[in-house]
């Protein structure tokens, strides 16, 4: 059996958790790869709105295997209050979840170069979401990272101290204010929990999985256009986001991959510094905030939002060989009179329909224009009744972007969903 993977096409947000609780029955095994508690992952059915960061969002379906993969960084003590709300909400979370040794820890003093590296930064600053992501993943890559597996072993709270004390030396160049000794005690609080949860060698288990025909699908974080290799570098996330973080971020060969399901939203939203060519500053760009409740769910800081933009949504197509196209939030768009494509850009005088290595400098959209509808959408449940106008749109796109939109999202809930 293959593995499929989810995984975002723009800046993140894009609703990757509603859809991936959406498509769980269908899945033996839902796996996170990469990222951590900088992600934001909604759901929401029945009474309940949950918002998930490092546990996979598969997590609320009593039958589904949740893993988290070597590729993902873990800071205990958000894992810590996330497994409380999972229990307070009934969820039988011990039974389903289980933890890659390989995955490396967020150290307290890691949050704390984040924000330091932030400060410093000034102005160009990246907009992250403080959670310690780049200076973690700083540390895997120069070999100095501790890991979930090391947690198990005597000597672990020397090597906590070695790498602590260490950050605190470089803390010094940064004359930043701070203090760890709260978040530190939580955060071995967080770690005894740890242990008491099943730390697998996930390569082997999510393998055998596939030789036995199970089911798997990958849940990605963040967005394409926030990839560490691809996206608008240096205003990106410290981890590859795109298909092949599946393969190393789970230890999955890439001739093991199956469907790539690319998400993206009706329009587009980004949260943080970097470009953003489609960028509304106007009322259009109020509007798309305001009906979609563009606030991060991590951070709570409000969305950036702007049309769709379509040489940047064919880049992210390529970079993952995407094989089927989920739409959300097409409901927010209902009440625009028109709605705007971007097709191309114009940069350095030149028309140009690709995304360029020059993304940071100015490129100025050109747009097709549609024309708007008025029909509440947020209720319908088949393809043929949704607006023409809207169908349109959808028809647009498939022909330009050349993968066929399989499933629309019209709205947050588990039931707002049409499946073609
Ligand atoms: P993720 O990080 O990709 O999982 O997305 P987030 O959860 O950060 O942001 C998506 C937001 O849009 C959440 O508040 C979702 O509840 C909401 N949402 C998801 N799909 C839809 C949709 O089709 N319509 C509307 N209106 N909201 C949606
Ligand atoms: P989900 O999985 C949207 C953005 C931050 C910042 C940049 C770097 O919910 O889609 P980091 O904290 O990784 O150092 O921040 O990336 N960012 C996200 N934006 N959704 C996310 O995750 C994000 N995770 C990080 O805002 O611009
Ligand atoms: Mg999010």
């Amino acid at each position: 059996m293959k593995l499929d993977v989810l995984l975002g096409l723009q800046w993140g947000d894009e609703g990757k958790g509603k859809i991936v609780d959406v498509l769980a029955p269908k899945y033996n095994v839902i796996a996170r790869f990469q990222g951590g508690p900088n992600a934001g992952h909604s759901l929401e059915f029945n009474e309940i709105k949950h918002v998930l960061h490092t546990i996979p969002s598969g997590v609320f379906r009593p039958e589904t295997i949740n893993i988290i993969g070597n590729g993902v960084v873990i800071d205990p003590v958000i894992f810590m209050e996330e497994i409380k709300e999972l229990i307070d909400l009934n969820v039988n979370i011990r039974a389903n979840l289980y933890i890659s040794k390989r995955a490396h820890l967020i150290l307290p003093s890691h949050r704390i170069l984040d924000a330091a590296s932030e400060a410093a930064k000034g102005k160009t600053k990246i907009g992250s979401t403080l959670k310690g992501i780049g200076p973690t993943y700083m540390d895997k890559t120069g070999r100095n990272g501790l890991r979930i597996g090391d947690i198990i072993n005597p000597g672990f709270k020397e090597k906590y101290d070695f790498l602590t004390n260490k950050h605190k030396e470089l803390l010094k160049q940064y004359n930043f204010e701070f203090n760890i000794d709260e978040y530190e005690e939580n955060w071995f609080k967080g770690i005894e929990l740890i242990k008491t949860f099943n730390l697998i060698e996930s390569e082997h288990e999510v393998n055998r999985y596939l030789d036995e025909n199970k089911l798997i699908l990958a849940e990605g974080a963040q967005g394409t256009l926030l990839d560490i290799d691809f996206g608008s570098y240096p205003f990106v996330t410290s981890s590859n986001t795109i298909c092949a973080g599946a393969c190393t971020g789970l230890g999955v060969a890439p001739n093991k991959i199956g469907n790539v399901i690319g998400i993206f939203k009706a329009y587009c939203t980004r949260v943080g510094s970097g470009p953003f060519p489609t960028e509304l500053e106007d009322i259009d760009g109020e509007t798309l905030r305001k009906q979609g409740h563009e606030f991060g769910a991590t951070t709570g800081r409000p969305r950036r939002c702007g049309w769709l933009d379509l040489p940047a949504l064919k880049y992210a197509v390529m970079l993952n060989g995407v094989t089927e196209l989920i739409i959300t939030k097409a409901d927010v768009l209902t009440g625009f009179e028109s709605i705007k494509v971007c097709t191309h850009y114009i940069f350095n005088g030149k028309e140009i329909d690709y995304l360029p290595y020059e993304v940071n400098e100015p490129l100025k959209p050109i747009y097709k224009e549609f024309k708007g509808w008025n029909e509440d959408i947020t209720q319908i449940n088949s393809y043929n009744k949704l607006p023409k106008e809207f169908t349109d749109y959808i028809k647009y796109i498939e022909l330009q972007v050349g993968v066929p939109i399989k499933i629309i999202s019209v709205g947050p809930n588990r039931d707002e969903t049409i499946i073609r």
